[in-house]
């Protein structure tokens, strides 16, 4: 059998297997990081609860009209004064699509957990390109995984020749799961890329006073509507005008519609991603 991958390519049902490790595992990994590491397994645990009250305390799913990426896409250039489309033809982008598919194929066959925290292709390919059209000096992201957003930022910073990547992420707790995030990253382009460990409200307050300015902010980890909305309301002071502000999952509720409202971007639009069934929202502030 066969499933999607990210980036849109068969995969064997083998692969998939991997990284299910079961509850008992997860429950001895967090007993034993409450005796090494007691700020970690407190937030680990604060996670956990704050995705049960997401459920009970429904917020209400968030109420887009997506539209076609090509359209969205359209619309966005003329607010740019910049061609993105065009970057989605560049080779540069077909090579790390496939290099990725190589390393997922190849390399995380012991991968420690599930694929599916892996993000879409379409959101994959629209960071490349959105990343070529705007040449941000600092691009932030929240969620790595195995790091399928970062690979694509970094191959177009790189093509661009300038910027940074600056990458936040609790790993999910399996074993020697430290290792495998961003396992898919080439090590030809770690030299633009600083990955920071732990949850972001723990890691942006520190953070982001260091970073000046926020070129782009690619919001991809936990999608509850406190993270999402304390993530948007902490990163949104630091963006300067003409940056872009890109969310995953905005489908399930109304954190990201509502941070629109508050925040007025000239430019705002929600795209359904065909690899997964679910939206992300991209907005940009001229
Ligand atoms: C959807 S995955 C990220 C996918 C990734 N962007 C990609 O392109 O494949 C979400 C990641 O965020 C991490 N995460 C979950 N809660 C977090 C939190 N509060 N702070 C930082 N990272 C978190 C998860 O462990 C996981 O590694």
């Amino acid at each position: 059998m066969s499933i999607k991958t990210p980036v849109g390519q068969g995969l064997s049902a083998s692969s998939r297997t991997h990284g299910t490790q079961g509850f008992a595992g997860k429950i001895l990994r967090l007993v034993s990081l409450i005796a090494t590491n007691p700020v970690e397994a407190w937030d680990r645990i604060a996670t956990k609860m704050e995705v049960r009250a997401d459920k009970v305390h429904q917020t209400g799913p968030g109420i887009y009209f997506p539209g076609e990426s090509e359209a969205a896409l359209a619309d966005l250039e003329v607010h740019l004064h910049a061609g993105v489309r065009s970057h989605l033809a560049e080779t540069q982008l077909r090579d790390i699509e496939d290099e990725v598919v190589r390393r997922i194929e190849g390399g995380l066959t012991a991968a420690p957990f599930t694929l599916a925290h892996c993000s879409g292709r379409l959101l994959a390919r629209t960071c490349y390109a959105i990343v070529r059209a705007l040449r941000p000096n600092v691009v932030l992201e929240t969620g790595v995984a195995y790091g399928v957003t970062s690979t694509f930022i970094l191959k177009a910073l790189e093509t661009n020749g300038q910027g940074l990547l600056h990458s936040v992420d609790l790993p999910p707790l399996g074993r020697d799961a430290n290792r495998f995030v961003g396992a898919l990253v080439p090590q030809s382009l770690r030299r633009r890329w600083h990955l920071h460990r732990g949850s972001t409200r723990r890691v942006l307050p520190k953070l982001l006073p260091s970073l000046g300015s926020v070129g782009l902010f690619v919001h991809d980890s936990l999608h509850t509507y406190r993270t999402m909305e304390y993530e948007f309301a902490a990163v949104t002071p630091r963006l300067a005008p003409g940056s872009m502000l890109i969310a995953d999952d905005i489908q399930d509720n109304a954190a990201f519609r509502n941070w629109v409202d508050r925040s007025k971007p000239v430019f705002a639009a929600a795209i359904r991603e065909p690899d997964k069934q679910s939206l992300f929202g991209i907005t940009y502030f001229a």
